[in-house]
């Protein structure tokens, strides 16, 4: 399956891929972790991305696509995956569109995640991420782990990302408003759209994800 993992940052996007990646045999991608990872390792795309995210704009498309399209062109994404923050604005989208339709391909379902707007600042004021892992992902109330800033999963130290200030997040929302939710009427108008509640717990969402997509298959 190729499939569209869209919604507000915070809305949990990232902790849902991981299971759906998983339950469905396909790689998660998110161009946010790519760009993460770029910056951790030094690389000239990181240090281009890193102001852009620091400020809670988007990376530009020239960088942002590239990217995209060198990962999707990986061999474990040769049978599908799961995009996770990409595409993040209509002109991504056909960009998108133009790469699938080159290669014979369709996208399945864009899976929409609706959380309102004060759920979604707490779920990122509490976030802390493993350093070594960008997929631990943890909540200071929702989902702690086991000691303080120590990763369950790995022993790495866990952190809060630079753009979860509360500016940065305040801008990041905007940007979602204004950028990222036209793509839901770009694939409302292919058909592919299924929006589903993440309000709930983490397994709750992910059973209710995976009824969605299976209704759409
Ligand atoms: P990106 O990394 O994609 O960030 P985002 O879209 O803002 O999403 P987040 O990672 O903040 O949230 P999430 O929805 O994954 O939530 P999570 O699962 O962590 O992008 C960052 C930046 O990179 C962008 O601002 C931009 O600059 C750049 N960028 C990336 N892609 C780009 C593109 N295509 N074009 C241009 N620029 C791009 O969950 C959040 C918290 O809630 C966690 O603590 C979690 O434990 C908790 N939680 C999750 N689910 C639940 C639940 N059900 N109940 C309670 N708590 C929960
Ligand atoms: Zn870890």
């Amino acid at each position: 399956m190729r499939i569209v993992l869209v919604g507000p940052p915070g809305a949990g996007k990232g902790t849902q891929a991981a299971f759906l990646a998983k339950n469905l045999s396909i790689p998660h991608i998110s161009t946010g972790d790519l760009f993460r990872a770029n910056i951790s390792q030094g690389t000239e795309l990181g240090r281009q991305a890193k102001a852009y995210m620091d400020a809670g704009n988007l990376v530009p498309d020239e960088v942002t696509v590239g990217m995209a399209k060198d990962r999707m062109e990986q061999p474990d994404a040769a049978n599908g995956f799961l995009l996770d923050g990409f595409p993040r604005n209509v002109a991504q989208a056909e960009a998108l569109d133009e790469m699938l339709e080159t290669e014979g391909m369709k996208l399945d379902a864009v899976l929409d995640l609706e959380v309102p707007e004060d759920e979604v600042v707490k779920r990122i004021a509490g976030r802390r991420v493993c350093r070594n892992e960008s997929a631990h992902v943890f909540h200071v109330t929702y989902s702690p782990p086991k000691q303080e800033g120590v990763c369950d999963a790995c022993g790495g130290d866990l952190y809060q990302r630079d753009d979860d200030s509360e500016e940065t997040v305040r801008r990041r929302l905007e940007v979602y408003h204004t950028q990222t939710e036209p793509i839901i009427d770009y694939y409302k108008a292919q058909g592919l759209v299924v929006t589903i509640s993440a309000l709930g717990k983490v397994n709750e969402v992910t059973e209710r994800a995976m009824e969605a997509l299976r209704g759409d298959q």
